[in-house]
């Protein structure tokens, strides 16, 4: 069966919406930010449906945003570092299109974090900014447990701080390779 829709997992911070949006635009397909979706959804952003309704009703909002999503065609869909992580959204992804897991090392996502304030499950929210130390040991954290359902996706695909260009074609290649587009 062709593929219509690719979903990008990983941790925040692992450049998820920046391949996905430079893949997209290498096989003429459309791209959709799953958290986007979401702050349209809703008319607020990400951090403030955090502060105002709390994690579970943010994630039952991202399940029915996914499921919304999953039937557009032709997309490369960059999930929320959060939505690979239930069995629910992964038996949503698995059965509406093929997955990749943009894998980043804790200190290249700690890099890419650092100065942003867009991220409530990494600052906390009171936007505090943490040292280093604080910072890399709650990546560090955070990703293991979510590691064992990251995996599941099709393609482990790991990425370092090389050139973009490079990690795009390699990436464009796999695709061509291993998913029938
Ligand atoms: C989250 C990641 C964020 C966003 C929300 C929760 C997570 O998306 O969905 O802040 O649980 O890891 P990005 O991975 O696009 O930053």
């Amino acid at each position: 069966m062709k593929c219509k829709r690719i979903f990008l997992t990983g941790f925040m911070g692992s450049g998820k919406s920046t391949l996905g949006q430079i893949i997209a635009n290498t096989l003429g397909w459309n791209f959709i930010d799953l958290d986007k979706e979401i702050e349209k959804k809703v008319g607020k952003s990400i951090t403030d449906i955090f502060r105002d309704e709390g994690e579970s009703k943010f994630r039952s909002i991202e399940s029915g945003v996914l499921k919304q999503t999953s039937k557009l065609e032709d997309s490369i869909i960059a999930l929320g570092g959060g939505t690979f992580t239930t069995d629910e959204n992964i038996s949503i992804i698995k059965s509406s299109g093929k997955s990749i897991y943009i894998k980043s090392k804790p200190e290249d996502i700690y890099v890419r974090l650092r100065f942003k304030t867009n991220r409530p499950l990494f600052q906390g929210l009171d936007q505090r900014i943490l040292s280093k130390e604080e910072a890399l040991q709650k990546i560090s954290l955070l990703m293991s447990a979510r590691e064992p359902f990251y995996s599941k996706a099709d393609i482990v695909f790991s990425v370092d701080n090389s050139d973009v260009g490079k990690v795009v074609d390699l990436l464009i290649k796999t695709i061509y390779k291993k998913f029938n587009i």
